[in-house]
């Protein structure tokens, strides 16, 4: 099946099936965060601003990675990219394999006309290095303008499509062979989560940062399992490390920086993201659910819903920036309580 094809089933399951874990969660219900009754701060003199990879965020928040090489991906990928620029959030661009393999899909990614400012991610899998090669890899994200690389590594994933990968022998060698690349890169999971051996094995390399990818959010083995009706991917479904116990098993591993995917669903889920290590956080379904909804005015309207729940989680713990909430304490409960032992 071609990826262009593959794309076009990816966002239709995603807006037509529920593809959520079913039995399992992210494990922010598992983290408490001590509330303070006496903050000592006006709640609107809190300031999420952050950056990232260089770049400015009025808050530590970006839209996922999630689609382009479709005539339905560029208005997706306009009007998300809009709503980041009007706020000053960060975006990821859905796999760039598409465009790679037929140049005339390069403008279903092109944002920058209406977003010159953000933190934008071009994406790449991490099976596609060696047969891309580092250079032509370099020249797609400069087609895009993109800042930096999102390589996504998804053996899950790769398991339950009829055309899938899953060859991950050499995979730690293409991460390497990466490191030549003329742009900062991010490693990135898909929803299956980051334990702490692969934690290590990336700090080893030096790489600059980690998107954990956990789960409890979207289940891209439920999806490449409705794809292909596999009853592999029912049994898998709720595969993976939860997000928040991935957080925690990566910030003790790794010292690079720390984003957060994987079932972001409010500001407080954030907020507790945050105080486990990480230094950004991603939401993906959602914002192509309020997308299609209602185009670049519902993104707008569902990303600062998140900035507030952010602003007053952070109000509430007394955290007057983000450098603060980066020390507070969380206590860990339940199943997280026993990821971490
Ligand atoms: C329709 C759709 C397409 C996606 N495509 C990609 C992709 O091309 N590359 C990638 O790294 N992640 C992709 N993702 C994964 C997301 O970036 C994210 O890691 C995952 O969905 C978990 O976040 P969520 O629970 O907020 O949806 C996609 C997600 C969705 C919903």
């Amino acid at each position: 099946m071609s990826t262009k094809k593959r794309k076009e089933e990816h966002i239709k399951i995603s807006l037509t099936k529920n593809v959520q874990f079913k039995n399992k969660s992210t494990g922010f219900e598992d983290i408490d965060l001590v509330y303070n009754a006496l903050p000592k701060l006006n709640k609107s003199e809190v300031n999420s601003k952050t950056e990232f990879f260089g770049k400015k965020f009025s808050a530590p928040l970006m839209v996922a990675a999630m689609t382009g090489g479709t005539p339905k991906a560029e208005k997706i990928n306009q009007d998300i990219a809009k709503a980041c620029e009007e706020l000053s959030l960060g975006m990821g661009l859905g796999s760039q394999r598409a465009m790679i393999e037929h140049i005339e899909l390069t403008e279903t990614y092109k944002v920058r006309d209406v977003a010159p400012s953000i933190f934008l991610a071009g994406n790449i899998g991490v099976m596609q290095v060696q047969e891309f090669g580092v250079k032509r890899i370099y020249k797609a994200l400069n087609e895009i303008k993109a800042n930096a690389l999102a390589l996504h590594i998804n053996a899950g994933q790769e398991a339950m499509q009829f055309e899938g990968d899953t060859d991950f022998k050499h995979a730690l060698k293409a991460i390497k062979l990466l490191k030549k690349l003329k742009k900062p890169f991010f490693v990135k999971e898909v929803g299956c989560g980051i334990n702490a051996e692969t934690a290590k094995e990336l700090q080893k390399l030096k790489i600059k940062a980690i998107d954990v990818g956990g789960s409890g959010g979207t289940s891209w083995i439920g999806i490449d399992s409705l794809r292909g009706k596999s009853d592999l991917g029912k049994e898998f479904w709720d595969f993976g490390i939860p997000t928040a116990a991935s957080i925690i098993l990566t910030k003790k591993n790794f010292k690079g920086k720390i984003i957060a995917t994987g079932g972001i669903r409010s500001g407080l889920d954030c907020v507790k993201a945050l105080v486990l290590g990480a230094d950004l956080c991603g939401i993906a379904l959602p914002v192509l659910k309020a997308q299609n909804k209602g185009g670049s005015k519902e993104v707008k309207k569902y990303l600062k819903k998140i900035i507030e729940e952010i602003h007053t989680a952070m109000f509430l713990l007394g955290a007057k920036n983000i450098k603060e909430l980066k020390k507070k304490k969380f206590i860990a409960l339940g199943n997280i309580a026993q990821w971490i032992k």
